[in-house]
């Protein structure tokens, strides 16, 4: 299978797993992403209509900018991109992003941070503003291609700044749900990878499989990815689930390889 690789870097992308993925959601009208992310599911899956969501506003105003302005757009965000590869722009862009109001200067901007900065961290502080440092990259270019792929295909995509509940609650017969939310961590001291400002804890984790249940009790099958951990398989333990290990890659240098345990679950309504 070619995979087609998303225009963002996103920590926990999917694209190396799409195969996979896509057996397990399995054909449907509609596929419904509440963690959407950098969309690899999204650009490697085929159905007639999608529902991509997620609750981080710089990433879905990206995408709405993009589907709507496509060649201008990417025309104006090129112009970020030209002698701005140092420490002084980086930050300057920075501030300027956490300050901005203008939604298509945000958009923009975003799209440069991601690029520039350090790992393709999306993260944030408490108050919400963007902190990743600067990520001292040789030549970070627009990657205008996988941006034009991503636009041709979101002709059938509706995006949505939503929680996950609202979006999930949105699932009808005929609909397939894929769930990739911040994991759980693998431990009590492993780093949590910091999406957001209000983080993502076990409270969360229990409401999404209840809502997974509850959803699959209507006929509508959900698939969920996580870190394969005992609290991780009690929440799921009505799934059907498959475990298997990922190669991780701890920092830049890709001599530091390991390998983690996920697990896929599949809900789906018991047959009578
Ligand atoms: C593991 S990433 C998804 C990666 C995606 N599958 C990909 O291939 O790039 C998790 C995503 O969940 C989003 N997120 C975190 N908390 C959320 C919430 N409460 N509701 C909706 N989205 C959330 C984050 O912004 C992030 O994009």
């Amino acid at each position: 299978m070619i995979v087609s690789r998303p225009f963002l870097k996103w920590p926990g992308g999917k694209y190396r797993l799409v195969e996979r993925i896509s057996k397990a959601l399995g054909p449907a009208n509609r596929l419904i992403e509440p963690f959407v992310g950098s969309g690899a599911v999204f650009l490697n899956t085929h159905y007639d209509h999608f529902l991509l969501a997620d609750n981080n506003p710089d990433l879905i105003n990206l995408y709405q900018t993009l589907h709507k302005e496509n060649q201008t757009f990417i025309r104006y965000a090129e112009k970020l991109f030209q002698d701005s590869n140092n420490a002084e722009s980086y930050y300057a862009n920075r501030d300027e992003f956490n300050n901005s109001k203008n939604i298509r200067r945000k958009a923009a901007l975003f799209i440069y941070l991601n690029r520039h900065c350090y790992n393709g961290l999306c993260r944030y502080n408490k108050s919400g503003g963007f902190n990743s440092p600067f990520g001292r990259y040789k030549q970070p270019s627009l990657p205008v291609d996988s941006m034009q792929a991503f636009q041709q295909k979101s002709h059938h995509a509706d995006f949505q700044l939503s929680s996950f509940a609202e979006t999930m609650r949105q699932a009808e017969k005929g609909d397939v749900v894929y769930c990739d939310p911040p994991y759980v961590p693998l431990s009590k001291t492993a780093n949590f990878t910091n999406y957001s400002a209000e983080g993502f804890g076990l409270e969360k984790q229990e409401e999404l499989a209840d809502l997974a249940r509850e959803i699959a009790a209507k006929g509508v099958r959900v698939v969920i990815s996580n870190h394969d951990t005992p609290e991780i398989k009690k929440l799921y333990k009505t799934a059907k689930f498959s475990e298997f290990e990922v190669p991780r890659f701890i920092s830049q240098d890709t001599n530091n390889r390991n390998t983690a345990s996920e697990i896929l679950a599949v809900f789906k309504a018991a047959k009578n």
